[in-house]
């Protein structure tokens, strides 16, 4: 592996990332205030700088035109808002773009990931790299007791969104399925089916976004879940079952003091409502359900149909739209209908979990 080049504002901060990174010697840290130039010939730039000031702006450009050629990956860490950090590191030609929060975990991963060549989702090696990334963001996002970080969750949202314009859904959903944890499996695929159904209706990016992030989110509250319950190998008694019912309320009770939107909000306490008002936590009928939370809610269903479970095999592809049809008054039919060609699109996929 070749030598990775971080440029910073603040070197004592560029000092705790390289630690962060496990402090191996190919790490270079160039000060962006200092004298001198940074080494050219890296194998990846990273940029981690707290104010992307127009002065700060004309130092990186300088110092990326150094350190990197067009084809070294560059990864931008954002501090602040990500939206405009964002902004500002694609115009700088970043290959990748992370929150500076971002856990150390995800962010070893990609600057593996980056360092190695990987750059995008082309190819299944590419793609498994971005599932990979993905899994890291999600499993982030499941572990805390409190509301995730909005810029993980932003991170991982986009992951996703990326992986999907650039590969095929079904490839997608294949990856995932060799995830080895249930939820993770789970979400991943849900979200993959989000992101593919926003494609396929059309979407601007902005909403395509939401609507992955909803369905990236739609189970958090299932990270209260006892695992004895949430991973059991068998179906579930009554008992266990009001159990794991409660996920909803839960995830949204965890959500509603975070930064998030009333649309995400929505996804997370509604996603097992139906349009007769047959669903649960809220009883909830038509008129109440936004079409947010309808999209996912047919993305989710599908995909707890076609995956394997300890106890249950895949259903095929066309048996799981069939059961979607038959669902009737409990699902919108026109957006059942938009579904046909995604979940077509994943037909033949090998859904067979690994473990
Ligand atoms: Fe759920
Ligand atoms: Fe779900």
């Amino acid at each position: 592996m070749g030598r990775t080049v971080i440029l910073t504002d603040d070197l004592g901060r560029g000092e705790r990332l390289v630690r962060n990174l496990g402090g191996d010697p190919s790490l270079l840290l160039h000060d962006l205030y200092g004298d001198g130039e940074p080494p050219a010939g890296a194998a990846l730039v990273i940029s981690d700088v707290s104010a992307l000031t127009s002065d700060a702006v004309l130092r990186l450009r300088r110092a990326l035109a150094v350190a990197r050629d067009r084809t070294t990956p560059f990864l931008a860490l954002i501090h602040g808002n990500l939206g405009r950090g964002e902004i500002q590191a694609t115009a700088l030609g970043a290959t990748r773009i992370l929150p500076a929060s971002a856990a150390n975990a995800m962010l070893a991963n990609v600057v593996a990931t980056l360092s190695t060549g990987g750059r995008g989702a082309d190819g299944r090696g590419g793609l498994r790299r971005c599932a990979e990334e993905a899994r890291s963001a999600f499993a982030a996002i499941f572990r805390g007791d409190t509301a995730p970080a909005p810029a993980i969750v932003e991170s991982g949202t986009s992951i996703v969104n990326r992986a999907i314009r650039e590969s095929k859904v079904r490839d997608w959903l294949n990856v995932v399925a060799g995830f080895d944890d249930v939820t993770h499996r789970h979400c991943l695929t849900v979200a993959g089916l989000a992101a593919a159904f926003a494609q396929s209706l059309g979407l601007n990016d902005s909403d395509a976004h939401h609507l992955t992030k909803g369905a990236l989110l739609h189970d958090i509250g299932k990270s209260r879940i006892p695992l004895a319950i949430l991973n059991k190998p068998a179906p579930l008694t009554p008992a266990e079952r009001v159990e794991m019912d409660r996920h909803p309320a839960i995830g949204h009770a965890m959500l509603i003091n975070g930064d998030y939107d009333v649309g995400t909000l929505a996804v997370v306490r509604s996603h097992h409502e139906y349009l007769d008002g047959s669903g649960y936590p809220d009883g909830l009928r038509a008129a109440e359900i936004p079409d947010l939370v309808r999209l996912i809610t047919i993305c989710d269903i599908f995909a707890a149909l076609i995956e394997a479970r300890p106890y249950k095999a895949p259903k095929p592809v066309r048996d799981a739209y069939a059961i979607l049809e038959a669902m009737g008054p409990r699902l919108d039919a026109d957006l059942v209908r938009a579904f046909r060609a995604v979940a077509f699109a994943c037909e033949a996929p090998n859904l067979r979990a690994s473990a």
